[in-house]
């Protein structure tokens, strides 16, 4: 049956031809890439399909069409069988730093859309690919293309700015483009010109780059204030020519028409890859196969194997069969073979509805809507109908349209009979099972036509509207004669273990009026039919019941408006309610930057205050950018699993490793046993463990480590070890804590003020209670290193994606029992990190010292996205009880706080991150009388660390919320209380600092106020209100204030060592760590100006402990300043050495006098160490200055929310912020710009679950949500606030911080 056979995989990469005799059908096209063509521009983000950092393009070849099709996929989910014979294009394929970069690559680039780079490969291809298949997308086109898309750093607006130069609209505007200013489409020019009332010729000379709106126009006022709005120049673009792109391989289109099909057949260790060519083999495989998977997109099968760890020996591919790769329509509807891909399914429905009446069409519309919810792009262009279907997943988002719709499926047995089954009748029979036999395929779908009586929608609430998992979703169905209902369906998903029919309420309500007495009526039959028990999987029970109820009065309304026979004139639907039947729409990303433009005296050579890219960006958009695991692997390279606790608190009864030990290919097992120095660590307390003892206080707490030949191994390895516990209860929460008292000690306390004279004063006092959750880092690049043994010197030498170098050094120093110089520690950049990748890398760096000296060889280690989520900690939670006293005039008396953070099973940074808690706990307002009180809360969770605002951004949403308990008290506006309460000049803050410059403050608050046309759009927010009875929007403006160093002295210090080669060349090293926020290329800027030479000849390589010893952290957003006034110090130094050669030869150029001084023997290296002036708070007499100095900001946020479902779109966002003299306005707005994005992620998106034995449910991007490319405002301003140049840092430059809460 299947002698012919073929057992060759062919495909083409980058038009190179690629055949392999040996494939393992296990492998993914991204391990394939990564490992066995070295191709590593194609990073490893999550392996779920959830963040398109593995994004390719595959190009297959159409025999019948004879067309090219081009495809993004996610390359972490194909499996790499699956492209035989297609062609592959990774982001090495389309440009490169040697060749030339392709204009998608240079773009990203040049417009400051890359800042750690791990998520740029992906977007880049993701963009190309766009452009394979049309040249000239809209802006909604790239925003689609890039649903599929997550960036942690960039906020997004660089990256849609950047690409908005490919659209049509950007070409045609450039007309008017050219006549404006630099504010872009903001420019008064732009707009008039949009408008038609621009007449450029009759501009005067002397007005010449002005519009005529004459000295009002945009470009007049910022040229006479100095403020620029252009952060990148797209005249400085290669333009795109679609002709120059690569071709389809041309052997592969002769191989493909000559192609006789064939079964395919990949044998590996593990899996067996079969793929039929037609229905009869297929039905034969099945047969001789009764337990293989049939696979298609494999983005559940894939899934099921990555995070699941199912395995299945055959594996199937329907990918040929063509009777079920068919779509077309028929007598009643419209067939569509299982084997169909989503993508295709929409474009075939979008070109069926245009050659029939609407009204036929109805579920089709619901169909295209609901598929640009579904997934990513990438996802949808290799998922099945089929594979959706068959997985039954109750949340599955076609499954309730297919059962409201009425459609029916044909499936076909091993005997290759065939039979019809109506998905609506008891086809879903438990959670993910079906009423097909375990024989049967499906081969296709009819979905029916719908009549001129039916009405037909869909809906899906998601916590993120693109690429998310429904929490609740429902297609409705009904026919109405005269107002009558004839028939009707309901379907759910998400509210049992099947897409659920709500039959009872559909028998009901049959022959009723569709009018109000109806809607109350269902409203009761489905608060009862789709109850779900308090402890219902998934949680949200509430909420849940009541989208129920909220789709129904939605789908209700819509269906009202064309009730139109009805003569009760109430019967009509009132205007306001129909706010409840529109969906969100966003109108194209609108945004402008500003800020100060360098003064016209500064020398040209001067890098400071200008835009310049990012010094890595250009590698890092064509993947050249060597991250850990890119690196080459050594010759006698090993990889190690962690083995984790699967308990939250237990004693470890036993631990046994032999069968794991046994596999091939394992070399060993370590655990504390292998610990030759201390086993406990901890920067503040060494109470962490590096491997478990005695007892584990933690899911994800490391037991012990499986070193072997490959990750592979070392993984299955590593779940083979088999550990016995004795479980004790577990303590989650901070209110589990708090109930049980406990604490990590000492419990800190602050006091100002009387507070009995406060209270006593005040009109009124509110008691209340804000929690913030955990939030996770999710930087792209997840935690990794490489650690070398250099046998002869018993010395170690660590590669690791880590923040803090002197930290891990000490650490794995101590671990090994070695002194410090024997360990040194390299990162040459990290992929995100944000306060994740300081104490928690040293943890895992130990322990993977300790493997690779126990085996004496190089072993690496990259954490899959699950054991990072899981193991190494996050945000902390935060729970703050308060009480208020305040005037009825909204000013503040008194405040009693009492701050608990769930710090997790060891200290870490949890007393800092409280400590820099209970000093932001004021914000920008002045407080006469305060007492806090911050307890550290012990919990049976990973132990929660660092990360951006550092405890900040907790304490001020607390704040906000009794700024805003005060308005609502007081019946006055949140702004304005926030205005009475603001410090003034001369004031303190609560623990007495006093604070310098507040003046910027309030700058930034008006400017904010007056650029966001705030006063006017209360006002349009009012009246938007109240002629919308379902939609409501808000309009907010909330201050920072955020305090500048480490408390702890020690800390304030940077060092730098620079040195000058004789070609002129400079080598700059300090102890900062590149990580996206742009801090080698500030260096550079300021040795650039310091040295008076162009960046060009400065190049920083990498931050290692044997260039500058004992550097602090990367962190507080301070390392600008230290290392800054380092470099700064050093090449000082340096320009003096060449000052009499400069003196001596003027005309000479830099590189003749460092010549000069070489051959003078002078020395032309030199180190620089600063130390910024001592700011330290003393907690036992509680008194002295925490902070250098002071950051400001303000902001106004616009949002709109549908009252019915909860869901929001955030419409504007306008920030101000203090940056002093920027020294590069691009990273600091693209910083200002990330962090709001961060925030809004904290404060409305990403949640974290755990259960109640401790064990995290959210551990991928499937379940926990960051913000994406349509979260961010439809409307985002950014400006610098200009003139306020800070005397107490390098280049009078200032830290830029931003957390906005909405
Ligand atoms: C990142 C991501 C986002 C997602 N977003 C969504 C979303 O928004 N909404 C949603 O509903 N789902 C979503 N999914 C789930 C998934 O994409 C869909 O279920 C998809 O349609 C499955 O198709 P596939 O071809 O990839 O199936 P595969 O993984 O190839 O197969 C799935 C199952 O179907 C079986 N099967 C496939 N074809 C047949 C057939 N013809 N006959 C019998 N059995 C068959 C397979 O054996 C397997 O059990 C998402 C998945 C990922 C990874
Ligand atoms: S790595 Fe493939 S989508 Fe995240
Ligand atoms: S630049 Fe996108 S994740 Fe860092």
């Amino acid at each position: 049956m299947f002698t012919e056979q073929e057992t060759q995989l062919i495909f083409f990469c980058n038009g190179r031809k690629i055949t392999d005799n040996n494939v393992d059908p296990s492998m993914t096209l991204l391990s394939y890439l990564r490992l066995k063509l070295r191709l590593t521009g194609s990073k490893l983000g999550c392996g779920e399909g959830g963040c398109g950092a593995c994004t390719v393009m595959v190009s297959s070849y159409d025999k019948m069409t004879k067309k090219i099709n081009h495809i993004s996929v996610n390359a972490c989910l194909t499996p790499i069988c699956h492209i035989h014979m297609m062609a592959v294009t990774t982001v090495e394929g389309i440009g490169s730093l040697k060749a030339g970069l392709h204009p998608v690559q240079e773009r990203i680039a040049k417009s400051h859309g890359s800042q750690c780079g791990f998520c740029t490969p992906g977007i880049v291809m993701s963009m190309y690919t766009l452009l394979r298949n049309n040249h000239q997308p809209t802006m909604s086109d790239i925003e689609d293309a890039f649903q599929g898309n997550l960036c942690r750093c960039t906020g997004y607006r660089p990256i849609l700015e950047g690409f908005r130069t490919f659209t049509k609209k950007f070409e045609t505007d450039a007309r008017i483009v050219n006549n404006m200013c630099s504010s872009g489409t903001r420019c008064c020019r732009f707009e008039n010109g949009i408008n038609g009332t621009s007449d450029f010729e009759t501009d005067t000379e002397n007005l010449k780059n002005v519009c005529n709106s004459g000295t009002k126009c945009c470009r007049f006022e910022n040229s006479i204030n100095g403020i620029s709005t252009t952060l990148f120049q797209p005249s400085d673009f290669t333009e795109y020519d679609p002709t120059t792109e690569i071709i389809f391989p041309p052997e592969l289109i002769l191989m493909l028409e000559n192609e006789k099909p064939k079964i395919l057949r990949f044998t590996g260790d593990d899996v067996t890859w079969l793929r039929p060519v037609n229905l009869c083999q297929l039905v034969d495989i099945r047969r001789q196969f009764p337990n293989s998977k049939l696979v298609l997109g494999n983005t559940e099968v894939g899934v099921d194997v990555k995070l699941k760890k199912m395995s299945y020996p055959i594996l199937v591919s329907l990918s040929h069969i063509t009777e079920l790769n068919i779509i077309e329509s028929c007598d009643g509807g419209v067939k569509i073979g299982a084997t169909v891909t989503l993508s295709r399914i929409e474009e075939f429905l979008i070109n069926v509805m245009k050659k029939l009446p609407d009204y036929k069409c109805k579920s089709f519309s619901a169909l295209i809507d609901m598929l640009h919810w579904f997934g990513g792009q990438q996802i949808r262009n290799v998922a099945s109908i089929g594979g959706n279907i068959i997985t039954g997943s109750p949340i599955s988002d076609l499954n309730p349209i297919f059962m409201a719709a009425g459609c029916t499926l044909e499936v076909v047995d091993t005997e290759g009979v065939r039979r019809i089954m109506p998905i609506a009748n008891n086809f879903f029979t438990g959670y993910r099972k079906n009423a097909m036999k375990l024989s049967e395929t499906l081969i296709s779908i009819t979905v029916p036509y719908t009549n001129k009586s039916e009405h037909f929608k869909a809906y899906k609430q998601a916590h993120r509207r693109d690429d998310d998992i429904a929490i609740v979703n429902a297609a409705f169905r009904v026919d109405l004669q005269d107002d009558v209902i004839k028939s009707c369906s309901m379907a759910f998903g998400g509210m049992a273990p099947t897409t659920k029919l709500a039959k009872k309420t559909m028998n009901k309500i049959i022959g009723r009026i569709w009018d109000q007495s109806l809607l109350e009526h269902v409203t009761v039959l489905l608060t009862d039919e789709m109850s779900l028990s308090p402890d219902a999987p998934g949680g949200m029970v509430e909420y849940r019941q009541s989208l129920v109820l909220s789709f129904f009065f939605k789908f209700y309304l819509t269906v009202r408006q064309h009730c139109t026979h009805h003569e009760n004139k109430l019967f009509n639907v009132h205007p306001a309610d129909m706010s409840a039947t529109l969906p969100f729409k966003r109108a194209d990303v609108r945004s402008s930057q500003m800020f100060q433009e360098i003064s016209d005296d500064s020398s040209s050579v001067d890098p400071v205050g200008c835009p310049i890219v990012h010094s890595s960006a250009y590698q890092q958009a064509t993947g050249e950018a060597v991250y850990v695991d890119d690196m080459v692997p050594f010759q006698n390279e090993l990889y190690m699993a962690i083995v984790y606790s699967q308990k939250a608190h237990a004693v470890i009864k036993c631990v046994d490793a032999t069968a794991a030990l046994s596999m091939p290919g394992v070399h060993a097992f370590v655990d504390h046993n292998d610990v030759t120095g201390t086993n406990f660590i901890g920067e503040l307390v060494p109470d962490d463990e590096v491997f478990a003892t005695d007892m584990v206080t933690c899911v994800g707490q490391y037991i012990g480590g499986i070193v072997a030949d490959s990750k592979e191994i070392a993984q299955r390895a590593a779940r083979m070890v088999r550990v016995e516990y004795q479980e004790l209860e577990p303590i989650i929460s901070i209110e589990d804590a708090i109930a049980k008292e406990s604490y990590f000690q000492p419990i800190k306390n602050l006091e100002n003020g009387n507070m009995t004279d406060g209270f006593n004063k005040s009109d009124q006092i509110i008691e209340g209670e804000m929690k913030v959750g955990e939030q996770e880092h999710f930087y792209l690049e997840t935690q990794c290193g490489l650690a070398v043994p250099k046998g002869g010197d018993d010395a170690m030498e660590m590669f690791f994606a880590c923040q803090d170098l002197k930290l891990l050094q000490a650490t794995v120093a101590a671990v090994l029992g070695m002194q410090f110089h024997k360990i040194t520690v390299r990162a040459k950049r990290l992929g995100g990190g944000f306060g994740g990748k300081e104490t928690r890398t040293c943890s895992l760096a130990a322990a993977l010292a300790v493997a690779a000296r126990r085996v004496g060889r190089p072993v690496r280690i990259m954490l899959d996205r699950d054991e990072d989520m899981s193991s190494t900690g996050t945000r902390h939670a935060f729970l703050g009880r308060y009480k208020v006293g305040f005037t009825n005039d909204g000013k503040i008396q008194a405040l009693k706080l009492d701050m608990y953070s769930n710090c997790g099973n060891s200290t870490d940074k949890s007393t800092k991150v409280m400590e820099h808690a209970m000093f932001h706990l004021q914000n920008v307002y002045y407080i006469p009388n305060v007492e806090v009180r911050g307890h550290c809360c012990k919990t049976n969770i990973p132990s929660n660390t660092a990360f951006r605002g550092f405890g900040k951004p907790q304490s001020q949403l607390i704040a906000e919320n009794w700024i805003s308990d005060i308005a609502l008290a007081c019946g006055i506006s949140q702004k304005k209380v926030r205005e009475i309460n603001m410090l003034q000049d001369g004031e303190s803050t609560y623990f007495k600092q006093k604070v310098q410059q507040l003046d910027n403050a309030k700058r930034c608050w008006d400017e904010c106020l007056n650029k966001s046309g705030y006063e006017m759009r209360q006002l349009k927010v009012e009246l938007f209100n109240r002629s919308n009875r379902w939609k409501k929007r808000g309009l907010s403006i909330i201050p920072l204030l955020y305090g500048v160093g480490f408390p702890d002295t020690t800390a304030n210090q940077g060092g730098a060592l620079v040195m000058i080669y004789t070609d002129g060349s400079v080598l700059l090293a300090h102890g900062g760590i590149e990580m996206g926020q742009g801090l080698y290329t500030k260096m550079i800027q300021v040795a650039s100006r310091t040295l008076g030479i162009s960046t060009k000849k400065i190049f920083t390589n990498e931050t290692s402990t044997n260039t500058v010893p004992n550097a602090s952290p990367t962190a507080a957003s301070i390392s600008s300043d230290l290392n800054g006034m380092a470099v700064q110090i050093a090449c000082e130094k340096l320009y003096q050495r060449l000052a009499p050669y400069r003196k001596r030869e003027p005309n000479k150029t830099w590189d003749d006098w460092v010549k000069a001084a070489y051959c003078d023997r002078v020395s032309l290296s030199a180190t620089g160490f600063y130390k910024s002036p001592s700011t330290a708070f003393d907690w036992k007499t509680k008194s002295g200055n925490p902070y250098y100095y002071f950051s400001f900001g303000a902001a106004v946020s616009e949002v709109e929310i549908d009252c019915l479902t909860g869901d929001h779109m955030v419409l504007r966002t306008d920030i101000v912020m203090d940056v002093g003299d920027s020294i590069n306005p691009a990273i600091d707005i693209g910083q200002i710009e990330g962090a709001f994005i961060q925030g809004y992620g904290l404060f409305t998106l990403e949640e974290h679950r755990w259960s109640t034995t401790g064990h995290l449910l959210t551990k991928g991007p499937g379940f926990y949500k960051i913000p994406g490319f349509t979260d961010i405002p439809v409307e985002f301003n950014v400006s610098l606030l200009d003139g306020v140049p800070n005397k107490k840092a390098v280049c009078s430059s200032k830290v830029r911080y931003w957390y906005n809460f909405i």
